[in-house]
């Protein structure tokens, strides 16, 4: 008998193990940081003497957390790890365990051990997020052009986090959408605009949250374009008092000029009528640029003179 009594546990840890590389089955829990986490085992009226057992394992360490027995009658429960102090809260009816303000930390695979005539295992994998941050869109369009494909090409970015989708919606349809289960770097995704009347949307979401921004095409493709708008405004607005002080100044000017000359003209006129001849003739720089461009001497030779005559 008391041989027996050795091997029956022995033999239990070798069913347990079995099991464990058979794959148990894993619940998996997605959870968001700072939220109070209810394990639900989905049992009840678990066995008052049993003995209840919770176990954390994350990256291969695993580290007891929670150990409630009956000794001499009376229930005392354990919480022993450091992580969990004052997090952690036992239900001894149906196993449950209660963690509050959950960490990214907290991630891990965490199993209960309820020991009554036999021993029975239960694993849970918990991941816990971050909320998801907020997509930005922003203008990648280099030049300013009129054509809306070509002035317009909003992309939207998400700082990266753990399970990150971000996605393109036109109206309520998803039209692209880019993943990434890894965290280093952030995630972007460019927008083709088919219709310009459509809402385009892009999301951000991980499994426990979502952030939504909709594009406006206004704001982001016509921006810098209404910006130059507002320059043009104020030159023109500029050149709108210029010009007319511009022309006022300039006609007093020719005026005064003309009533001057107009003077001289009539003093002139008494005195005597003249002949002014003035001769235009290429002068020979001009006739190398003709050279270079293929002509003949013969046609430069013949050179026009050009003769003005005023009375
Ligand atoms: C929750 O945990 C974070 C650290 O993980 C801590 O900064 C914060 O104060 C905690 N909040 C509460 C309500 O205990
Ligand atoms: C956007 O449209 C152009 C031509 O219409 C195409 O060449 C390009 O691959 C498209 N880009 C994306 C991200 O869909
Ligand atoms: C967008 O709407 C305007 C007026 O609402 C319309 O004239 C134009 O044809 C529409 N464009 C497209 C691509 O549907
Ligand atoms: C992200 O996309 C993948 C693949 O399309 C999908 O399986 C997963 O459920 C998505 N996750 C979220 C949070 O939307
Ligand atoms: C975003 O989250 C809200 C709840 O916050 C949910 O109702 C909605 O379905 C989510 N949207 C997407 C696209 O995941
Ligand atoms: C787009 O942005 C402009 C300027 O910031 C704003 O006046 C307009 O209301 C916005 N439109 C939408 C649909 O949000």
């Amino acid at each position: 008998m008391f041989s027996e009594y050795r091997i029956h546990p022995a033999l239990l840890h070798l069913l347990y193990c079995l099991l464990c590389s058979a794959g148990e089955e894993v619940v998996r829990l997605q959870e968001l940081e700072g939220n109070t986490v209810t394990i639900h085992t989905g049992l009840t009226g678990v066995q008052s003497d049993a003995h209840i057992l919770w176990f954390y394992r994350s990256e291969s360490v695993e580290i007891r957390i929670v150990n409630s027995q009956i000794i001499r009658g009376e229930i005392i429960t354990d919480y022993y790890s450091e992580k969990f102090r004052d997090r952690l809260q036992l239900n001894r009816n149906s196993g449950s365990l209660i963690i509050t303000n959950m960490s990214r930390e907290d991630s891990g695979v965490y199993k209960l051990n309820i020991i009554t005539g036999i021993s029975s295992v239960w694993s849970f994998s918990v991941d816990v997020y971050a909320p998801v941050s907020k997509p930005i869109i922003r203008n990648q369009a280099e030049k300013r052009s009129v054509s809306l494909r070509e002035s317009c090409s909003p992309l939207c970015s998400v700082e990266n986090g753990k399970d990150v989708n971000l996605s393109w919606y036109e109206e309520k349809e998803r039209i692209s959408s880019i993943s990434s289960s890894d965290c280093s770097e952030c995630l972007s995704l460019p927008l083709n605009i088919t219709n310009p009347n459509s809402t385009y949307t892009c999301v951000a979401a991980n499994p426990v949250s979502n952030q939504t921004t909709q594009l406006n095409i206004t704001n982001i493709c016509y921006k810098a374009v209404s910006g130059q708008n507002v320059k043009r405004d104020q030159s023109s607005s500029l050149a709108a008092v210029l010009i007319p002080v511009l022309i006022v100044a300039l006609s007093i000017l020719f005026l005064w000029f003309w009533k001057k000359k107009k003077k001289q003209q009539d003093s002139q006129d008494a005195e005597l009528n003249y002949t002014e001849v003035k001769t235009t003739t290429r002068n020979s720089r001009e006739s190398h640029e003709i050279n270079r461009a293929g002509m003949t001497e013969e046609d430069q030779s013949d050179s026009v003179d050009y003769s003005e005559i005023r009375h």
